[in-house]
């Protein structure tokens, strides 16, 4: 059981297979579509998917038809988990049908838990607790728009993601806990910038304290992106929370305008996982400004889960 890989968290993977994944996805997206080793041959890969998604879906499926396997894409509205069959059960059953799972879903415990009955590889797609490989395809973005289209070794990629001051200004949810884990894995500085009573899960702090990762949480966000080379945000409401004023009105004053970018290093590259809500936690000027960098990282997604796949299927 201990030989199956998953994506569950980026803590799945260690330092060197995080690296090998990002040189991995340069070499994928210059071969394009054709690239890949093939390792998904006669393999039946299933999507099961209980919340909406354009990138992660589609990026998905792509990358494994490419991959030369076949995607079994299954929401939860037309399965029977919707009507509440236990994800053990669902799981047990897969397992029996197809090769490998990508999985979206509520509690970061709903893919354990199917991971651990399921008993094949099976990646995170996005959960309430994390989005590994969004975060994976974000550092990636990020290393290309510092990098040019200079074709690196592993160490020199290590030279600039770890050269990097990466601020993301939000809501403290998957992607900002997402971002604590990368942080703790890679050593990158990292900046979070949220309101006063905002605070990431003492669970996830403490999970990259044993790791020796360090972040700082301001409450300010002109400090915060002072000469940053990355910033970040996502939307102020995810996937399954509730709209609360409340908390739409303190976030507010976190939104990415102009003035953050001014106090940033003058390279500095904008990225947003999507979708994006306009003028809510970015300002609409500020995203149309930098809108090729963050749909080259929505494009990167397919190249570095194409690189994703490629290592949980290795063995
Ligand atoms: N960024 C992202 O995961 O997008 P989707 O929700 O469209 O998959
Ligand atoms: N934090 C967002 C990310 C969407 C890709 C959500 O969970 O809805």
């Amino acid at each position: 059981m201990n030989s199956i890989k998953n994506l569950l968290s980026v803590y799945d993977f260690t330092k060197d297979e995080i690296y090998d994944i990002l040189l991995r996805s340069f070499i994928l997206k210059s071969e394009g579509a054709g690239g890949g080793n093939g390792c998904l041959k006669g393999k039946k890969i299933g999507l099961i998917f209980e919340k909406s998604s354009t990138r992660t879906r589609v990026s998905f499926e792509v990358g494994i038809v490419e991959l030369g396997g076949h995607p079994i894409f299954m929401s939860s509205r037309d399965l029977q988990l919707g009507r509440g069959e236990p994800v053990k059960d669902t799981a047990r059953v897969l397992k029996r049908y197809i090769d490998g799972a990508i999985v979206r879903t509520f509690e970061q415990e709903r893919v354990e838990t199917f991971a651990r009955y399921f008993e094949k590889p099976t990646v995170n797609g996005l959960t309430d607790l994390y989005h590994p490989s969004q975060i994976l395809t974000d550092i990636y973005t990020a290393y290309e728009a510092k990098n040019g289209s200079k074709n690196n070794t592993k160490k020199d990629i290590g030279d600039i993601v770890e050269g990097l001051k990466i601020v993301y200004i939000g809501d403290a949810n998957n992607m900002a806990n997402s971002w604590v884990n990368l942080q703790a894995m890679l050593g990158f500085e990292l900046v979070l910038a949220m309101p006063d009573g905002f605070d990431i899960y003492e669970t996830v702090a403490s999970r990259s304290r044993e790791r020796g990762g360090k972040f700082n949480i301001l409450h300010d966000k002109i400090s915060a992106a002072e000469d940053a080379d990355v910033i970040t945000t996502d939307v102020f409401i995810s996937m399954g929370q509730d709209e609360e004023k409340e908390k739409i009105d303190k976030l507010r004053p976190f939104i990415v305008d102009e003035s953050v970018i001014k106090s940033a290093k003058k390279d500095v590259v904008f990225l947003h996982c999507l979708p994006v809500h306009r003028n809510e936690e970015v300002a609409e000027d500020v995203f149309e400004r930098f809108s090729p960098f963050v749909f080259e990282e929505a494009e990167n997604r397919l190249h570095v889960q194409k690189a994703i796949i490629e290592t949980v299927f290795r063995n």
